[in-house]
């Protein structure tokens, strides 16, 4: 595995690839690497003839009071699971190579956005775009791989790719879980001991609305209810619970078609979310 730093030396790397006709997966992150970093990399393993990996903690999609300072850290650790994991370039740009100046052209976005997660982070998913047509210009892969916890930044990238006509397939990846159903996230080592034991439920009351619409409830706000019933043990403040078409992200009042059912809970010093994408057939 190599480790990079320089944008012109990960370009360098990248032709030589494209020149002998391989294929490139790319995994972007902002590390503190986690089994559902590792799941996205042993998809581009199986897939792509060459695996990069991007860990960048990206300042841009951070709002002013959100947890870029506490953002975990550890590039030793990331490096070590990285090489595990079968990664042939390690692309780790610094702040200032990435964003030498100001940037004076902003992308925005006005698809797929105004619910879930931009809802209390506005800019958010401008500061991603941001930062990852960057990374797509300068690692120009095959296939990119993005975990489906996110699921509107799935949404979000699935339009920045067909919009702006990015030559590059995306592919999702199904939330990876800790044996008691929690997500796994960088955030989850933020959690206080008893927020940990609460967290569970979070997942629990997901699966319990699947499976209330697999079984026939049509009634979006029903679905609701019920989950803002059952997750309130999960301790926290309740960011959103909302039931949207996906991957539109449309509003429904009776679900008859593929749905998101996502959660944000806010705890002392972290935010966690989740969903379950409920397929009618
Ligand atoms: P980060 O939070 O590090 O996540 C990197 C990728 O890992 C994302 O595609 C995310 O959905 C995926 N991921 C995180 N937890 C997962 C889990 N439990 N199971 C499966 N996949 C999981 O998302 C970002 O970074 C940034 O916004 C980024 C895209 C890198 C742009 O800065």
């Amino acid at each position: 595995m190599e480790i990079i730093n320089s944008i012109t030396q990960m370009r360098e790397k990248v032709k030589h690839h494209q020149i002998l006709g391989q294929t490139v997966g790319f995994v972007p992150t902002m590390g503190y690497l986690h089994e559902g970093h590792a799941s996205l990399l042993a998809a581009a393993k199986k897939e792509a003839d060459i695996v990069v990996l991007s860990v960048f903690v990206n300042p841009l999609q951070f709002g002013e009071n959100e947890d870029l300072d506490n953002y975990p850290r550890d590039e030793k650790r990331d490096q070590t699971i990285a090489q595990k994991n079968g990664v042939d370039y390690l692309f780790m740009p610094a702040i200032d190579r990435m964003y030498p100046t100001e940037m004076g052209i902003h992308l925005s976005i006005n698809q797929r956005v105004g619910v879930l997660c931009d809802r209390t982070r506005p800019g958010h998913f401008q500061g991603v775009i941001t930062v990852l047509t960057k990374l797509f210009n300068i690692v120009e892969p095959t296939f990119t791989y993005f975990g489906m916890k996110d699921a509107q930044q799935v949404a979000v990238v699935d339009l920045l790719i067909q919009q702006l006509n990015f030559n590059i397939q995306l592919r999702m990846i199904p939330t990876v879980r800790e044996a008691d159903g929690l997500a796994k996230s960088s955030r989850n080592v933020n959690l206080s001991e008893a927020e940990r034991k609460q967290a569970p439920l979070i997942y629990q009351s997901l699966k319990h609305a699947e499976t209330a619409i697999i079984n026939g409830e049509a009634d979006a706000e029903k679905v609701t209810a019920a989950v803002a019933t059952k997750i309130k043990a999960a301790g926290g403040t309740i960011d959103y619970i909302e039931v949207l078409t996906y991957p539109e992200l449309l509003p429904i009042t009776t679900i008859n078609q593929t749905v998101i059912v996502a959660v944000a809970i806010k705890y002392q010093r972290a935010r966690l979310i989740d969903n379950v994408i409920v397929n009618i057939v």
